[in-house]
């Protein structure tokens, strides 16, 4: 039989599929990563398919949220089928994953649906300013976001959050408690180590504190944990990669040439281990004068990291200008995006919205049971 009627995109039907909300969290199911395998079958078959992930399969609310899906899937489809499986995660954050082929440490917790790293090639590029920005915005707009400082050399986000005498708490079950700030919950190996004596610091002690730091921390119901990476694509960065269960990862860069060959090599290690590189941002795009807002002058270069982005065939997640406001609210702790007023404040924010919608549709696609089976290499 011809297909008389169009079948809908898998955009629409993840959009139908938000109507869905987990009661006791009030959070909807595509912003709980529990929508996988997304997939259309062919015309004829006029069926989708999907499999249902919950991150606590005891919960009351997993005997009826498949009727709830197949519900709204029928009142706005009433001509597709709608295939849908249950499953419970094999390996997901909080579970056993395995690095070696051996069952690893466990991760930073049941309730983080997504880790996002924040890397770079080259240092100084705005790593730490785009990742704070990235945090206040993502929990401006209502997601519960923590960020994980994992710099041990050069941790800036206390600086950037104003808590450098700040130290954190540990809970009776000895469980590190993050300091908060902006709706925030923050933590940097800044607060816990002196940056002097972690510098004499080997790869290994390194990377086993990273571990520690995450796993032993109660980070609650996150909807994302933003990791800000210390610069570089050499063995610390690689093993951090590999230990912790990242969703995906960010590349920050600034268009100049130098810049750009590391960032590609950001985007190589992450292809390496086999995390997705969710899009790439430039940093210090171009510098508009105050009192000449219609300007745009490309200092570095015009448009390189976007180039790269496409070069790459990976998403460009925007440019962000240079401006002094940026470097100030940073140095006195308030990261620019907490001025809703500024310019910079509004890119930010739209980059911020831009990157949820690139995890969701990332997880709602990707297969549903993904064994995390790191070869170090
Ligand atoms: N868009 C921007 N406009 C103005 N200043 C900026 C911008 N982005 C970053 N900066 C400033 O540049 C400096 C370096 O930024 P940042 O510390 O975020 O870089 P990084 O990549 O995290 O560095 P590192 O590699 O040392 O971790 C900081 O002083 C910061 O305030
Ligand atoms: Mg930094």
């Amino acid at each position: 039989m011809t297909q008389t009627f169009d079948m809908p995109t898998l955009q629409q039907i993840l959009a139908t599929l938000r109507q869905v909300v987990e009661p006791s969290s009030g959070r909807d199911i595509v912003r709980l990563g529990w929508i996988r395998d997304l997939k259309l079958g062919s015309a004829e078959s006029a069926e989708v398919s999907f499999t249902l992930l919950l991150s606590d399969p005891t919960i009351e609310f997993a005997g009826s949220v498949k009727r709830e899906c197949q519900g709204v899937l029928q009142k706005n489809f009433p001509q597709i089928k709608t295939r849908i499986e249950q499953d419970s995660p094999m390996i997901g954050l909080g579970d056993d994953f395995r690095i070696d082929g051996k069952v690893a440490e466990r991760g930073p917790g049941e309730g983080v649906t997504n880790i996002i790293a924040i890397a770079s090639g080259k240092g100084g590029v705005g790593k730490s300013t785009v990742a704070s920005n990235l945090a206040v915005a993502l929990a401006a707009d209502g997601y519960k976001v923590g960020l994980a400082d994992v710099d041990i050399y050069g941790p800036s986000i206390p600086t950037m959050f104003g808590l450098e005498t700040a130290k954190p708490r540990v809970s009776p079950e000895r469980k590190i408690i993050p300091l908060e700030k902006f709706g925030v919950k923050l933590l940097s190996m800044g607060f816990l180590v002196d940056p002097d004596k972690a510098v004499i610091w080997r790869g290994p002690m390194v990377t086993s504190a990273v571990k520690q730091f995450l796993s032993d921390t109660e980070w609650g119901n996150l909807d994302y944990l933003l990791l800000d990476l210390p610069p570089g694509t050499g063995d610390i960065q690689l093993t951090i990669v590999q230990t912790v269960p990242l969703n995906g990862a960010v590349i920050v860069s600034t268009p100049q040439r130098v810049a750009l060959a590391d960032a590609r090599k950001g985007v190589g290690m992450f292809d390496q281990v086999s995390v997705p590189v969710l899009g790439v941002i430039e940093n210090m795009a171009y510098f508009t004068p105050p009192e000449l807002p219609d300007k745009k002058y490309y200092l570095f270069g015009k448009g390189g990291a976007k180039a790269l982005a496409e070069d790459l065939n990976v998403h460009f997640l925007g440019e962000i200008p240079l401006e002094e406001v940026i470097r100030t609210n940073a140095d006195e702790g308030t990261p620019v995006v907490t001025d809703f007023s500024q310019n910079a404040s509004k890119i930010f924010i739209s980059v911020a919205r831009d990157l949820v919608s690139q995890v969701e549709w990332r997880n709602a696609v990707r297969p549903a049971t993904q064994v995390v089976d790191i070869v170090r290499g």
